[in-house]
């Protein structure tokens, strides 16, 4: 077999079989295949895209480049939720003590933020104490004790996803669908859950701009966990303006531990009570989704869904937040809104970089990250505004932050009519 003639058959729109993408996968994380062989295919791929069945062979080849985490050791069902990444997402943070709290199993592998998305590994660490490397013993352990652990997602499991992630990144190869969905599926199928919900995010802030190609996303990723034998779940949810109102790790763990005593904001909660419900029932705890809904409910009022938070950071050795006593910062900055209305629009990439450069998060995987500072918002989108009345707080340990200022300012679009919110939640893909 030669890479050319794989090459040439993409590039001539026909199908490749599983054995030619194997022998390109395996080729290139194998040195065979130089980057600019690999490069071209992808670009091919780009192009003219892939069927179900390409894609299915393609997420099978990067699966197979690593190890799968063996998980058979955990009693009950596992179950997992993957984000494709969104400003002030901290929906694992609530969900996973949420769902453990019900009795599933959340064996979780999450990765760390770049750019204008953050990631659920620098809000965990932003716990003092809290640790993510676990051996795959200690991981197993802890999920059967309290149903939940949350470590890093280590280089052994789809490697060759890192090597052709970076490629694609530097060859204007990111943005397609089929090359999208096998990156993600093979990263959670090695992580070994049988259930699993994607929250494939749209808007300003996203990946996918628009619900058709967020749809088509869905519904392959779908199909890949089914050809798998796994039960994948697409939520389609609006990213246009942040998740609830907290951006910035310290900030967001905040928000998530309110979330789970209930007084959480209102978006966020219905999402958590969602994803939470899905994979509940599919986990085979409640007969309906209805009766997931209650436990969930429940859960919340409870305290308990709290208390397992609460656990998974004993059990990670890290040291329970004080909450009144939490987030450090040399100032706390009001930005003012200069108009009065109604807001209209609230761009999440222009929040979500707004915070990074104040420090929340990294603009190259070199940067370190300010725990302590971030954004919350005062108003969101359907919001009404009186002229000068406080749009956001920025908690800053900069010295100079005009330009972090006018992003924010800039972000926000305000009218004079009422503007309806739009859901959060648009589709759910089974
Ligand atoms: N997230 C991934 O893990 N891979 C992609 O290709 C895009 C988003």
């Amino acid at each position: 077999m030669r890479m050319i003639d794989i090459i040439e058959k993409k590039r001539d729109k026909k199908a490749l079989s599983k054995k030619e993408i194997a022998f390109a996968i395996e080729g290139y994380v194998k040195e065979r295949i130089p980057d600019y062989q690999m490069s071209s295919l992808l670009m091919a791929i780009y192009f003219n895209g892939m069927t179900d069945d390409e894609a299915t062979a393609l997420t099978e080849a990067i699966l197979k480049s690593g190890k799968i985490m063996d998980l058979s050791a955990i009693e009950g069902t596992i179950v997992d939720k993957h984000s494709t990444g969104g400003v002030g997402d901290k929906t694992t943070l609530v969900l996973g003590p949420l769902v453990a709290s019900c009795g599933a199993k959340v064996a979780k592998l999450s990765g760390r933020g770049l750019g204008h998305t953050g990631g659920t590994l620098d809000k965990l660490e932003s716990i003092a104490g809290f640790n993510i490397s676990l051996s795959t013993e200690a991981f197993v352990d802890q999920v059967n004790k309290i149903n939940i652990a949350v470590a890093g997602q280590t280089s052994e499991l789809a490697p060759a996803d890192k090597l052709l992630y970076a490629l694609r990144d530097v060859t204007g190869t990111v943005p397609s669908i089929p090359l999208i969905a096998s990156s993600i599926m093979s990263k959670k199928l090695a992580s070994g859950a049988d259930v699993i919900v994607l929250d494939v995010k749209i808007g300003e802030g996203a990946f996918m701009k628009t619900l058709e190609d967020a749809r088509t996303l869905s519904k392959l990723m779908v199909k890949i966990g089914e050809n798998f034998g796994k039960k994948v779940i697409a939520f389609i949810t609006d990213m246009s303006e942040p998740l609830g109102y907290a951006i910035g790790n310290k900030l967001e763990v905040l928000e998530a531990v309110r979330t789970l005593q209930g007084n959480g904001p209102s978006d966020l909660q219905v999402l958590c009570t969602e994803i939470g419900s899905y994979l509940v029932h599919h986990a085979g705890i409640t007969d309906s989704l209805k009766e997931a809904r209650k436990m969930i409910e429940k859960r919340i009022s409870s305290l308990e869904a709290s208390d397992t938070f609460k656990a998974l950071i004993e059990a990670q050795g890290g040291k329970i937040p004080d909450l009144n006593d939490y987030i450090h910062t040399e100032g706390i900055i009001a930005v003012k809104s200069e108009y009065a209305g109604y807001v209209e629009r609230l761009n999440a990439l222009d929040i979500g970089l707004a915070a990074m450069r104040l420090g929340a998060g990294r603009e190259t995987k070199e940067d370190t990250i300010d725990q302590d500072v971030g954004i919350v918002l005062n108003k969101k989108v359907g919001d009404k505004v009186e002229k000068d009345e406080v749009l956001a707080y920025v908690y800053n340990n900069k010295e100079d932050i005009t330009e972090e200022i006018k992003t924010i300012l800039n972000a926000f679009t305000i009218t004079e009519s009422i503007v309806e919110k739009k859901p959060l939640i648009i589709e759910i893909i089974e």
